[in-house]
C-alpha cells in the first residue's frame, strides 16, 4: 500500500512540468515551440536564459529528490525511496500535466540521487561539467555522467544504487535518442558560453 501511494505521489511530483509554467508565466512562452522543443533545464537556458533556465534545473533535480525524500520525511521507513523516485522520474518524463510530453530525465534523475547520496549527486556535477568542459555538449554530458553513476555505484557495491543508476541511466540514453543521432551526424548543438 505504501509503494502504491507514494509512488503515485512521486509520479504526480514528477509530472509537474517546471519548464513549461516558467515559460508560459514569466516569458509567456512555450518552450515546446521552441529550439529543441524539450520540456527540460538545457532548452530553458536556450530559449530563456539563465534566471529561467537555472530556476526549472534546480526544480526539476528538487522534485526528484523531494519525491524519494517524501517517505522517510513522513516517518515510513519500509519502501525503498529509490525505486520511489524512479516514479518521479517517470513523471518527468510522462507527465501527465503536459500530455505525456515531457524532458530527458537527467535534472530529476540526479534529484533522485540527491536525495539517497549526496556524495555520488557531488561526483555526477563534477563529472558532469568537466564532461561539458570538454565537449560542449549538454546530452553527451548527460549520458556519460549516468555511466559514471554506475560505475561508482559498482565501486561502492551499492546493489540498489547500481539497479537504479542503471534504470535512470537507460531512462536517460533512451530520451537522447534524437541527441545521440545528431551528435554522430554533428548537428547537436555545442554550448557557447563555457
Ligand atoms: O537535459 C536534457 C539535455 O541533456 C539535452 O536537452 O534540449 O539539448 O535536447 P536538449
Amino acid at each position: 500500500m505504501s509503494y502504491l501511494l507514494f509512488s503515485l505521489i512521486a509520479y504526480v511530483l514528477g509530472s509537474i512540468p517546471f519548464a513549461l509554467i516558467v515559460g508560459k508565466i514569466g516569458y509567456k512562452t512555450d518552450i515546446r515551440e521552441h529550439g529543441s522543443g524539450n520540456l527540460g533545464g538545457t532548452n530553458t537556458f536556450r530559449v530563456l536564459g539563465v534566471k529561467a533556465g537555472l530556476i526549472v534545473t534546480i526544480a526539476d533535480i528538487l522534485k526528484g529528490t523531494l519525491a524519494t525524500s517524501l517517505p522517510f520525511l513522513v516517518g515510513v521507513t519500509e519502501v525503498n525511496p529509490l525505486i520511489i523516485g524512479v516514479f518521479a522520474v517517470i513523471g518527468h518524463m510522462y507527465p501527465i500535466f503536459a500530455k505525456f510530453k515531457g524532458g530527458k530525465a537527467v535534472a530529476t534523475s540526479g534529484g533522485v540521487i540527491l536525495g539517497v547520496s549526496p556524495i555520488l549527486f557531488l561526483i555526477m556535477i563534477i563529472s558532469f561539467f568537466i564532461m561539458l568542459f570538454l565537449t560542449k555538449y549538454v546530452s553527451l554530458s548527460s549520458m556519460v555522467t549516468g555511466i559514471v553513476a554506475i560505475i561508482v555505484s559498482i565501486i561502492q557495491q551499492d546493489i540498489g544504487l547500481i539497479i537504479v543508476t542503471s534504470v535512470l541511466t537507460v531512462f536517460v540514453f533512451y530520451r537522447h535518442r534524437a541527441n545521440i543521432k545528431r551528435i554522430i551526424d554533428k548537428t547537436e548543438p555545442k554550448i557557447k558560453w563555457m
